[in-house]
């Protein structure tokens, strides 16, 4: 059974690991996918967030990374998967995840969606915090991998933090 995990990973937290690391447990194969085609500007190039989730994601073989452009219901059916998989933290993330589940259904009744909780350490957890917080020179020890950590530091030009 392979299962497609989509979504922006701008730039992936460790939210989404926690998500990767139960979906790698229930799919045979899970293929986490960069959307090339976003409306939403991206402070990271798809390919340097392609590197980022290779470097995180290689732990679990059976993970593979890729990115897609136009439907995400065509890109399940060229990869042969039968579920999207989403993670959802709080009340407020259900709303738009019903939707899109909703459309992408009446898109390709085939399709399924899974849903899974992430760590409640997690739920308040969202990249647009991080390159919020990282723009600004905060503390993101336990909420992204060191690797990624290192790279928005580098590209937003805020120094390592000093260790305490
Ligand atoms: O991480 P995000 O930005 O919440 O992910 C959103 C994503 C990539 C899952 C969604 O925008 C998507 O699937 N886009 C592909 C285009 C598409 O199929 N649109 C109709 C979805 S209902």
């Amino acid at each position: 059974m392979i299962g497609i995990y989509p979504g922006s990973f701008d730039p992936l937290t460790n939210g989404h690991l926690d998500v990767i690391e139960r979906g790698a447990k229930i799919f045979d194969e899970l293929v986490v996918s960069i959307l090339r085609n976003s409306e939403k500007t991206s402070l990271f190039t798809v390919d340097e967030r392609l590197d980022m989730l290779r470097e995180c994601t290689a732990p679990w073989p059976n993970v593979k990374v890729d990115s897609f452009d136009g439907l995400l219901v065509d890109y399940a059916r060229e990869r042969g998967a039968r579920a999207v998989l989403r993670g959802i933290r709080a009340v407020s993330d259900y709303e738009y995840e019903l939707q899109m589940a909703w459309m992408n259904r009446k898109l390709d009744s085939a399709l399924e969606t899974v849903f899974m909780i992430p760590s409640e350490s997690y739920s308040y957890l969202s990249s647009r915090l991080v390159r919020e917080i990282a723009s600004l020179g905060g503390n993101l020890t336990g909420l992204v991998p060191a690797s990624v950590d290192l790279r928005l530091r580098t590209r937003l030009g805020v120094a390592p933090l000093a260790p305490k």
